[in-house]
Order: C-alpha cells, then structure tokens, then sequence
C-alpha cells in the first residue's frame, strides 16, 4: 500500500514512520527543503526517543522516503495523509487552516486514480468536508474521499503510542475507504486494539473532547492542589483516593504548574471558539482554562513566598524549562510564563534542560544564565526551582545540592521529593498542594 504523508512535523514524522513500519510503503511530503534535506541525511529535526532508529531502519528498508516532489507521490498514492500545522490563529484563537487548505489544494492538483485523503491534523469539525470540497472544486474529475483519522500521540512517547494505542479513530463516509484505512491499520488487529469507526464530525469531535477532558482532570486537581494547601491536605492523599474509583481512573490528576506544550492550550481554545461559532457555550472547558492560567500565577507567587516575599535580587536554580520530560518541545511551556513574571520582579535566573535551552534562548528574556551541567544551577543559589521532571532530576545528590546553594528553600512545582525527606535534609522544602 503507498501511503503519502504532508507534513515531516510531529505528527507526520512519527505516523510516517510508524505506518512505514507496519510494513506501508510511505513517502513523507514536505514544502520545507531544508527539513526534507535534513532528513534525507539522516538527521531528525525533533527529540522524541526513539524515532531515529525508526526512521533509518524503514530508510534502510526502502519503506520510507523523504521528498519535496509532491506530484508523482501522491499521483502514485493509494493513501494521502494530512499532517500539516493547525497553530492558533492569531487574535481570535480560531485554528488556522492555512496550511491544510494549501495542502488540499496540492493534493487535488496530483491526484490520480482512486485516492482517499485522510485529515490527521487536529481540525475544527467540518475540515474533512472542507477539504472534500476544496479538491472537488480544484479537480472536478478527482476520484477520492475524504477521512479524518485524528492522532493521540503524546510527546516524548509518541512511538508506543502510535504502536499501542487505546484506540483508533476513522471518521469515514464509504465502505471503499473504510477497507483501506483498515487495511493500513491491520497490525494493530493482532493486539486487539478497539477501532472506532465514525463519522467525519464526530471523529474531529473526539479528538478535541478527549484533550479537554484530559485538561479537565489536570485543572481539577490543580484546582483541588490550590484547596489541600488551605486546608492542610495532601494533594497526592487525594488524587489517589479519588482515581482507585474506576469511574474516574488515576491518570491525570497529578498537580503541577499547569499543562502546557503543543496540544492541550491550543486544543481547548479552539474547541471553545467551535462551540461559539455554532451558539454553543462550553463553560467547563473555559474554566478548565481559566484555572490552568491561575495556576501558572499561583506558581510565580509560591515561589515569591517561598524566598520570602520578594523574588529581587534572588538567584533562582532553574530545573528543566521544556512544558513535560522527555521533550525539547517549549511551546505553551509553563516556564515561559512564570520566569519572566520572576525576572520582571529581579530574579536571577540560572537554568539547566537536558533538550530544551537551544529553543529556550528563542523564547526566554534576555538575562537567563544557561548552565551545560544540572549542579552549576546551585551555585550561589537561594532557591532551587524545580519546573520539569525530567529523570536526571530524580535522583539528585541533595547534600551536594545544599552545599553548593547559598540558600537552602526548594520549590518542587512536580512533587518529585517527599516533604519530610526535605525538611529532613534541612531544605525549606515547597511543593504543590502538600
Ligand atoms: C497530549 C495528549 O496526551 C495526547 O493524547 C494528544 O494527542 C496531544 O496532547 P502531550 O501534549 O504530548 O500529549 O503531553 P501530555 O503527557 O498529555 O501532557 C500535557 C501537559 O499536561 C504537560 O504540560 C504535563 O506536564 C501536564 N500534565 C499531565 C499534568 O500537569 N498533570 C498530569 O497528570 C498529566
């Protein structure tokens, strides 16, 4: 089967890697030379463990290709994929479909003979039937249909995800191309992976419902986490005597300093301004928003506390700036909003992320001292705060770390440590909701 993949981002970069692997024949498509180039030279533009060797193994194999030639690829495609970038539209927090249009587009000018064009992107309900439309209009005589078949990749574990995934998702319309996404599919047959065969809208509605109530569970325990402080609780005491109920399940409910990266923000936006647009009010998912952006305050203001009260003139030791481990991912990262709220104030900041601080030194303010080695942080540090909880900051040599700070407070905004063990140790020990 030839499966063409728009898009060598995230998505496109792991689904083309991983259909390849299901033993397809995938050429990934994508307008940006440098990237393709990139790629062709064995060089993967994005950290996600794993998918290096994924994708010089399926090169070695010749199961997968990388081009900028649209034309014989998708004329010669049986499947074509669409994985373009859907960012938030700037000022009205609409998806932008710039680029899936412009791909649709590309593709109904190539297409040839049956082909189904299946939406991978994250898309407002209605895009498969936009995109129907647009290649009818461009290619009257295309002989096509259209399918969504939204991803639920997470960052960092993109590939076992992809591989085992809780379920599959194909918004469809025809018995013909129902048999080719199935086809396409048929390995994860053999591990009995529930496939949930739908219509377009309902399958671009799933994808947005299930990321806002991932966020919900997020806010809600964060909300709780705010509550456990006042009242003396534990936050961790809670989450898990709630989620032993099968009803509401364990995942998901761990505090921190709010969810970021290139999903949940943006997702929620947009399915909010879906419901606008359709006289629909969704005031759950606006307050699930709300109470992440309170959240992130509620951190700038722990750690104002925690160093007693004025962060000026106070050196920080920043641990990990990326929005989750296992990443060097930075968008919607909690840290690009509470660190310049800090350094508006005078904190000094120094910061270590095993990936991130290439893409950091993009976003961050001017002034963020980047240290190549976690232990450089301490130095003349009052506080350490502790922002992502990337493995290498588990298992800290915490005597080491005390000798080296001046101070001795400890933000853990991931409730990696145990608070008597800190208290113990001789940190002002500081986490969330506990
Ligand atoms: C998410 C969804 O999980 C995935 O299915 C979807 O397709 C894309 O969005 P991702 O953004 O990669 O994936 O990361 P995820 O592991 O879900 O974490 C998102 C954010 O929530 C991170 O900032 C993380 O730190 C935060 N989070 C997650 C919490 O604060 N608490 C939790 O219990 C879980």
């Amino acid at each position: 089967m030839n499966v063409a993949m728009i898009g060598a981002g995230y998505v496109g970069l792991v689904s083309a890697a991983c259909f390849a692997e299901f033993g397809a024949s995938v050429t990934c498509l994508d307008v940006d030379e440098n990237k393709i180039e990139r790629l062709n030279a064995g060089e993967i533009p994005i950290y996600e463990p794993g998918l290096e060797a994924l994708v010089a193994r399926n090169v070695a194999k010749k199961h997968l290709a990388f081009t900028t030639e649209f034309a014989a690829i998708i004329g010669g495609a049986d499947l074509v994929f669409i994985a373009v970038g859907t960012p938030t539209r700037r000022g009205d927090g609409h998806a932008d479909l710039t680029f899936v249009c412009a791909a649709a587009r590309q593709v109904a000018r190539h297409l040839r003979g049956y082909t189904v064009v299946v939406d991978k992107s994250t898309v407002p309900v209605g895009t498969a039937r936009d995109v129907k439309r647009i290649i009818a209009e461009t290619n009257p005589s295309a002989d096509f249909d259209v399918a969504s078949n939204p991803e639920f990749l997470r960052e960092g574990a993109a590939i076992s995800d992809f591989m085992r995934p809780d379920r599959v998702v194909l918004g469809i319309e025809t018995e013909r191309a129902a048999a080719l996404l199935r086809a396409l599919y048929r390995p994860l047959n053999l591990i009995e992976i529930p496939i949930v065969e739908t219509d377009l809208e309902s399958a671009e509605l799933i994808k947005y419902a299930a990321n806002a109530f991932l966020a919900t569970k997020i806010s809600f325990i964060n909300e709780m986490s705010a509550l456990c402080e006042a009242v003396g609780a534990d936050v961790h005491a809670v989450a898990r005597g709630m989620g032993l109920d099968g009803r509401i399940g364990r995942k998901f409910l761990h505090p921190g300093p709010g969810y970021g990266g290139s999903c949940f923000p943006k997702d929620t936006l947009a399915l909010v301004r879906i419901a606008q647009e359709h006289q629909a009010t969704l005031r759950i998912v606006e307050a699930v928003m709300h109470v992440n952006a309170t959240q992130r305050a509620r951190m700038v203001s722990k750690i104002r506390k925690a160093v007693g009260g004025s962060e000026a003139g106070k050196t920080l030791a920043v641990l990990g700036l990326t929005f989750k481990p296992e990443t060097d991912d930075m968008r919607e990262s909690p840290s690009l909003v509470i660190l310049p709220a800090l350094m508006d104030k005078g904190a000094i900041i120094r910061a270590h992320d095993p990936q991130g601080m290439d893409e950091a030194r993009e976003l961050l303010p001017h002034g963020v001292s980047y240290c190549d080695d976690s232990y450089a942080t301490f130095e003349g540090a009052d506080a350490v705060v502790l922002m992502t909880e990337w493995n290498a900051y588990r298992g800290l040599d915490l005597r080491r770390v005390l000798g080296l700070m001046k101070g001795n407070v400890f933000v853990d905004l991931r409730n990696v440590y145990e608070p008597e063990d800190m208290s113990e140790l001789g940190f002002s020990y500081h986490g969330v909701g506990r």
